[in-house]
């Protein structure tokens, strides 16, 4: 397989109030006619957020908007298999356009069906959760979930556009932009301490808090890891902090019936991670003392306990990051920066939990 060096362009992410009007000059400037274009919802993004785009609700044609049940349950072979047949019906070609309107979800799912359908037709991102914004819809990653096992599926494919217009945060309930918000802390986490010392600044019940400059500055973190390897084979891997521990938590609580949100198990999980590096003397337990004050100033703990270790271990052991029997994590080495691929012993990953746990 040849890879083209820089699939993913940036210059192609556009922000601000204006971002959904550059919407129309893209559509004419590829000389989309109306019945080119397809647009994918859930219930909640159709209600919300659609309406902001007035002049595509009103050119394309109304059979060829296509909704969804809003939830992690929607991103299935299912539902693809489904938008699949909708757009047969409705006889889209190569030249069609797929506009996913809505969050992870959403972008994932029609990312995926859109880089799938007929061996790939265009897509753009219309991203409208914070986690949608700052992660989600940036680099190219498309997803569904195969047998309750996140992202089993899926593509690297880069969309034609992504309009973040950060106006859409204010219909999100807060557990939704806190999810998001530990993704933020992340990107900090990983690349900029001073870009953590603004965030701790931030009161996020604040109606005049600056979205824009956060989400800015998280979507060039990411970016800027993305441009130099786009096909996740080494540095982008530097975004996995937190989601070793992090999809393990995750599985665990919802097999538990008691399922916390992606940002909540993700900051339990640099947590532990954050551990983990001050085990192996990457950090100083004043800067772990430091991480984990800026995670619990937005994030709540989540409440395991011992009875859970067994299986959070089995989940991390059969991660996807993982190389045959090695445990694989990004770990920070400073505020800032995380360094690739360290192993963990079974013993360190139970004392990470058991200080978690002791919270
Ligand atoms: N969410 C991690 C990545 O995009 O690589």
């Amino acid at each position: 397989m040849i890879f083209t060096p820089t699939p993913f362009d940036p210059e192609q992410i556009v922000f601000g109030p204006s971002a959904l009007k550059h919407l129309r000059d893209f559509l004419k400037g590829r000389n989309y006619a109306p019945e080119d274009i397809f647009i994918l919802t859930d219930e909640n993004t159709a209600n919300f957020c659609l309406p902001e785009l007035p002049d595509l609700v009103h050119d394309v044609p109304g059979e060829q908007l296509i909704k969804i049940s809003a939830g992690e349950k929607s991103k299935s072979l299912k539902n693809a298999e489904k938008i699949y047949r909708l757009l047969m019906e409705r006889e889209a070609t190569r030249q069609s356009l797929l506009v996913n309107l809505g969050g992870g979800v959403i972008t994932d799912l029609g990312g995926f069906v859109a880089s799938t359908f007929k061996r790939g037709i265009s897509f753009v991102h219309i991203p409208t959760s914070l986690m949608g914004q700052v992660d989600a819809a940036i680099g190219g990653k498309t997803a569904v979930n195969l047998d309750g096992i996140k992202n089993q599926l899926g593509t690297f494919s880069f969309p034609e556009q992504v309009l973040i217009y950060t106006g859409f945060l204010k219909t999100l309930p807060e557990e939704e932009l806190l999810s998001g918000f530990a993704e933020v802390i992340k990107h900090a986490l990983i690349a900029n301490r001073g870009y953590l010392e603004y965030l701790l600044e931030q009161d996020l019940h604040n109606p005049g808090t600056d979205w824009e400059t956060i989400v800015k500055r998280s979507v060039e973190i990411k970016s800027d890891i993305v441009l130099q390897d786009p096909y996740d084979f080494g540095v982008r891997r530097k975004l996995n902090f937190g989601h070793t521990f992090g999809h393990a938590f995750e599985t665990c609580m919802q097999r538990k019936g008691r399922a916390v949100s992606h940002g909540q198990a993700v900051a339990a999980g640099m947590i532990c991670e954050s551990h983990l590096a001050y085990l192996k003397t990457m950090i100083s337990f004043t800067d772990l003392g430091f991480i984990l004050s800026s995670i619990q100033k937005f994030i709540q703990k989540i409440i395991i306990e011992a009875d859970d270790f067994d299986v959070i271990f089995d989940l991390i052991r059969s991660d996807k990051k993982n190389e045959r029997e090695r445990i694989n994590f990004s770990l920070p080495d400073r505020i800032g920066n995380v360094q690739i691929n360290k192993g963990a012993a079974h013993v360190e990953i139970l004392e990470c939990l058991n200080f978690y746990k002791m919270l």
